[in-house]
């Protein structure tokens, strides 16, 4: 496909701010042009570590991307503790995770939520990674494709098509995360082959092949290489082997 694949480590809550510099710096030191040609490299790093990730990408010049794990629906108010879209925008965050499985167990946020953070993304210039994915239950009872593309349509609703485009969804089944029970690479082409679907029946057949659908769950440097070989798998959404660089750099070259 003419989709450039996306690796993203998401740190979740994982190093600080002095951490983080010297984490992107390895990252930095490995990774070569011909890397960053073949694949793009993007780091999801706690709100506090944001700032240093700038300052180091924009005075080096680095080629890794970089964005938040969240953001508010609002641009600005009485919301104490979030973090808005403006505000990650200025930070000149490339990415931001919506509805990571975490977000949506632990903070409650359903499709509604999700589809709002979406398009506030969008309006300040972020792309939105939607995350979308089922429980275990949801598997063992077959419903596993409904449920996604149920997530993924209510992620989307009312997005036009010219953002829409744009978007990424990580496709990430719950018990997969942290689990290191990777899902079997047939089974999540199935399931990203069916995201893809309902892209194009919601925008567009030429909208659904642009879009890039990642995997994530217990991905690492031993099991990336059969992921991406699916034809609907654009890149992965990389959780605890995204922690180690060495790890990481090896799951970007997952071609080698
Ligand atoms: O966002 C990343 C996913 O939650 C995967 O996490 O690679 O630690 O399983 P994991």
């Amino acid at each position: 496909s003419t989709r450039t694949p996306l690796m993203a480590g998401n740190w979740k809550m994982n190093l600080n701010h002095l951490e983080a510099i010297a984490h992107v710096q390895k990252l930095a030191f490995a990774l070569t042009d011909k890397d960053h040609d073949a694949v793009e490299v993007a780091v999801l790093v706690p709100f506090t570590d944001l700032r240093s990730v700038q300052t180091l990408v924009d005075g080096d010049k680095l080629k890794i991307k970089y964005g938040a794990q969240d953001l508010s629906a609002h641009d600005s108010g009485a919301y104490t503790g979030e973090i808005s879209g403006p505000m990650l925008a200025k930070l000149k965050c490339a990415f931001v995770a919506v509805g990571h499985s975490e977000r949506r167990q632990y903070h409650a946020e359903d499709d509604e939520v999700c589809n709002a953070k979406v398009k506030a993304a969008f309006e300040h210039g972020i792309t939105p990674i939607l995350c979308v994915g089922e429980e275990l239950e949801v598997r063992e009872a077959g419903n596993a494709v409904p449920h996604t593309l149920a997530q993924v349509e209510g992620g989307l609703k009312g997005v036009p098509a010219e953002q829409a485009e744009s978007v990424v969804i990580a496709y990430e089944p719950v018990w997969a995360i942290g689990t290191g029970k990777v899902c079997g690479a047939d089974d999540a082409q199935e399931v990203c082959a069916a995201i893809r679907g309902k892209l194009a029946e919601l925008y567009s057949q030429e909208l659904a092949d642009k879009v890039r659908i990642q995997y994530g769950g217990s991905v690492k440097s031993g099991n990336v290489a059969e992921i991406m070989a699916q034809a609907d798998i654009d890149g992965a959404l990389v959780g605890g082997a995204s922690l180690d660089a060495d790890e990481f750099v090896k799951i970007v070259r997952f071609r080698d």
